[in-house]
């Protein structure tokens, strides 16, 4: 009840214009989020370099209405491409397909996102297609098996499959049989149960099964999860079957399971830590107080701290 009242909440944009300035809620961002402009995205690139992890980041912002959004969330793509590049960074990009303007032009969204996706390509780099709600699934998947992937190649574009869609081992397969650079997470939006495994242990299987496939079969996975059952399956799966370490990645989360990142950098796996930065922050916090209501503790908490030294 309280997962499913929180991802309705993300996707209330008048509840984003009151919290944006509030205190707690950007203090609560600040966790998660690398600050609202490309510096300071680039300031916790350098320190995530500087101990060993490699960086997706991502311009937060998504379901844009308006072309000149979209390409205005391009150019920002097109610049970070470039910072990156001139500083040097061991750093990639991801991005949302409903940024690019998939919600009201396809053929707008394509051009905008080939361009980022040729830009990374000239520069030696790489574009992971985040996957949005099921409602975008399959118009994601097709962009990317139909347009991206044989224009750009494998090793500049790749994709994120959800283990909570009960298409995805059918989607696992395909991406295998293409050869594509998959990402592998469980899911963050709210679904009907026709389309996505309503429990846990069932979403936690599907992804269990279809890491085990991606790390046999794949090319370069990247398992973006902080379940530590899951991550210890994966290691010792892949020792098991010979599977080297520098054959795929974990991917975690800025600000979530910091200790879990630095020990499987310790133990010499690649991690890979995802990045948000920008002034959209409101969806993507909501998603991951959603994932860990827990987390609505450290809320409550300074609300109550503030109101007392308020009286
Ligand atoms: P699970 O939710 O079962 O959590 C396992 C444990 O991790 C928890 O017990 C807790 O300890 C810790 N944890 C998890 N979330 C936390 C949080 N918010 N705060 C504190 N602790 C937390 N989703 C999507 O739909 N499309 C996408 O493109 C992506 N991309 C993506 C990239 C990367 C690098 C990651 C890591 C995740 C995504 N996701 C995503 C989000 C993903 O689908 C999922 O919602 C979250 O990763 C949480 O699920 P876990 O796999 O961590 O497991």
């Amino acid at each position: 009840m309280l997962r499913a009242g929180l991802l309705w909440l993300s996707e209330q944009p008048r509840v984003f214009r009151f919290v944006r300035h509030n205190g707690v809620a950007r203090r609560f961002a600040a966790r998660f989020v690398a600050g609202e402009t490309v510096e300071s995205a680039v300031a916790a690139l350098r320190d995530l370099n500087a101990a060993g992890l490699s960086a997706t980041l991502d311009l937060l912002g998504e379901s844009v209405s308006r072309p000149e959004e979209a390409r205005q969330a391009r150019d920002s793509y097109l610049d970070l491409l470039d910072r990156i590049r001139a500083a040097g960074a061991d750093a990639n990009v991801s991005v949302k397909l409903t940024q690019m303007g998939l919600d009201f032009d396809e053929a707008l969204c394509l051009a905008n996102i080939e361009s980022i996706v040729d830009r990374a390509r000239a520069h030696g780099s790489f574009v992971r297609v985040d996957m949005e709600s099921s409602a975008y699934t399959e118009r994601t998947l097709r962009l990317f098996t139909d347009r991206l992937l044989p224009t750009f190649g494998r090793d500049h574009v790749g994709v994120v499959l959800q283990s909570y869609l009960r298409r995805t081992a059918g989607d696992t397969e395909t991406m295998i049989g293409l050869g594509a650079r998959v990402r592998l997470c469980k899911g963050a939006y709210q679904e009907p149960a026709e389309v996505a495994f309503p429990e846990k242990r069932d979403v936690d299987a599907s992804f269990v099964a279809c890491l085990e496939r991606l790390l046999i079969k794949g090319h370069y996975p990247g398992i973006a999860t902080h379940d530590e059952a899951i991550i210890t399956h994966a290691r010792a799966f892949a020792q098991r079957n010979g599977i080297a370490r520098d054959r795929f990645e974990f991917q975690m989360l800025y600000g979530v399971r910091r200790d879990l990142q630095t020990a499987l950098r310790r133990d010499g796996y690649r991690v890979r830590v995802y990045v948000p930065f920008g002034t959209h922050w409101y969806p993507y916090l909501m998603r991951r107080l959603a994932e860990r209501p827990a987390n609505m503790a450290f809320i409550v908490g300074n609300i109550l701290r503030e109101s007392v030294r308020r009286t």
